[in-house]
């Protein structure tokens, strides 16, 4: 997979390490920075990992910052993106099979490197199971979208 990341100041050391993680499992990363330890504002980066997502120019994306909220809240600003924050791995599998997040967040403050691992994993190894969630997940893309 072609997976699009992004992070704030607080999570530079995380992102190092699923980086790594992601590249050991045979994935492609497109890291959309920070790529610096000064502090920064993380909807900038929320966004552009969100723009690449909506644009499948990546067929999904990673975000980290300290809690993970402020850059998964911007990336859901972009239209077609799903942004969940998840601090753990049931969580994490949930916000694919029902929810079909096309991306994932989480915090660099919250969860530890093994635990992100982990969410990293079962995020990616799950499937949505459409049927009754697809026509939640529309619903969900309706009211983006203006339509009631
Ligand atoms: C930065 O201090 C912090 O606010 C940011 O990483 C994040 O937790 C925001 O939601």
């Amino acid at each position: 997979m072609k997976i699009g990341i992004g992070n704030d100041h607080s999570a530079l050391e995380l992102k190092a390490e699923i980086i790594e993680f992601l590249k050991e499992k045979g994935h492609e990363v497109v890291d959309f920075g920070t790529k610096s330890s000064e502090s920064c504002d993380y909807p900038k980066y929320g966004e552009a990992v969100g723009r690449a997502v909506a644009a499948k120019e990546v067929d999904c994306g990673i975000l980290i910052c300290g809690t993970g909220l402020g850059i998964s809240l911007a990336a859901n600003k972009v239209k077609g993106v799903r942004a969940a924050v998840c601090s753990e791995p049931f969580t994490a599998k949930m916000s694919r099979a029902h929810n079909n997040c096309n991306v994932l967040a989480f915090g660099a403050r919250v969860v530890g490197a093994e635990l992100a691992k982990m969410i990293v994993e079962v995020w990616l190894d799950t499937e949505f199971e459409g049927g009754r969630h697809q026509r939640r997940v529309d619903m969900i893309m309706d009211i983006e979208n203006g339509e009631e």
